[in-house]
């Protein structure tokens, strides 16, 4: 039995890593998915394949920072189909690494308008659909840095960090409007991703024992490790899960 069969579903930067692999599980267990990236591209692809695959996928540009591609993507998607279901909001930037003293207020701004401006923007206009539809389940894509600190990575902390409580914040708020709708966060460790390539080539391999070394079991998560809790959150399987946060982390946050 496909554990989201005929849900209408979107996942936000779903050109690549994460965003792509939870749109893959999702259509492979009988979800409708709308892929939506500021990269047409990758995104267009990642859509490609999933009709190829026997899926339903469509892709739309979208700018998760901007509200009004918010209101395009999610009207567009009512106009089409009358529902949604599932929202993804996993769409993020890592901000690079770099101390507080060298983050100007622009590197701050741009790393929040994304990972936690395009949150908000998405819980506010994902819900609004879902209203209409009697409900539904919202993902955010948080980390595990939403839930612990690391020098060098404030703005994307801090970005996460809100992320965590304003999930639980609007969880609290739609349960007690009787919305029937969940909202949970995921909060993913080191996972192999173009995010987590080192930016600077020659020093791959250093970086690459870095993740390993914070890991207890020295392994690097797969974005398909994300999309499992992902498709979990999604599905009725959850329907007793609210404001909770699914860590899924090798480990890394028990030490
Ligand atoms: N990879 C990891 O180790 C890791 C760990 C914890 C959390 N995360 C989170 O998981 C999510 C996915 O990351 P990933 O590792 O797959 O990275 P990724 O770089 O492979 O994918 C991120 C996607 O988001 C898109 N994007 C960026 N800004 C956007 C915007 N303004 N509007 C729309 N799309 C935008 C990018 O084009 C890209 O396709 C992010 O929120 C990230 O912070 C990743």
């Amino acid at each position: 039995m496909a554990r989201v069969q005929g849900k209408v579903a979107i996942v936000t930067g779903a050109a690549s890593g994460i965003g792509r692999a939870a749109a893959t599980l999702l259509a492979r267990e009988g979800a409708s998915v709308l892929l939506t990236d500021r990269n047409e591209t990758d995104g267009h692809a990642a859509a490609d394949a999933i009709n190829t695959a026997g899926g339903e996928a469509a892709f739309v540009r979208h700018d998760v920072s901007a509200e009004a591609d918010w209101i395009s993507v999610v009207g567009g998607l009512m106009d089409r189909t009358g529902r949604l279901d599932v929202l993804v909001n996993n769409a993020g930037v890592s901000g690079g690494l770099r101390g507080i003293d060298d983050t100007t207020l622009d590197d701050w701004r741009a790393c929040l308008s994304v990972n936690l401006d395009g949150v908000f923007l998405g819980v506010k206009h994902g819900a609004r659909a879902m209203r209409r539809s009697g409900g539904g389940s919202i993902v955010n894509i948080s980390s595990v840095l939403g839930l612990v600190g690391m020098p060098r990575v404030a703005a994307y902390a801090a970005s996460k960090g809100g992320v965590r409580l304003l999930t639980k914040a609007a969880a609290m708020e739609f349960a007690a409007n009787g919305d029937n709708i969940r909202v949970n966060s995921v909060h993913p460790g080191f996972i192999r991703t173009p995010m987590t390539r080192a930016r600077d080539a020659s020093r791959e391999a250093e970086w690459e024992a870095f993740m390993r070394a914070v890991q207890p079991t020295g392994e690097i998560g797969d974005p398909t490790d994300i999309a499992e809790g992902v498709l979990h959150l999604a599905s009725d399987a959850s329907r007793f899960m609210t404001g909770s946060e699914l860590v899924i982390d090798g480990g890394v946050t028990a030490r």
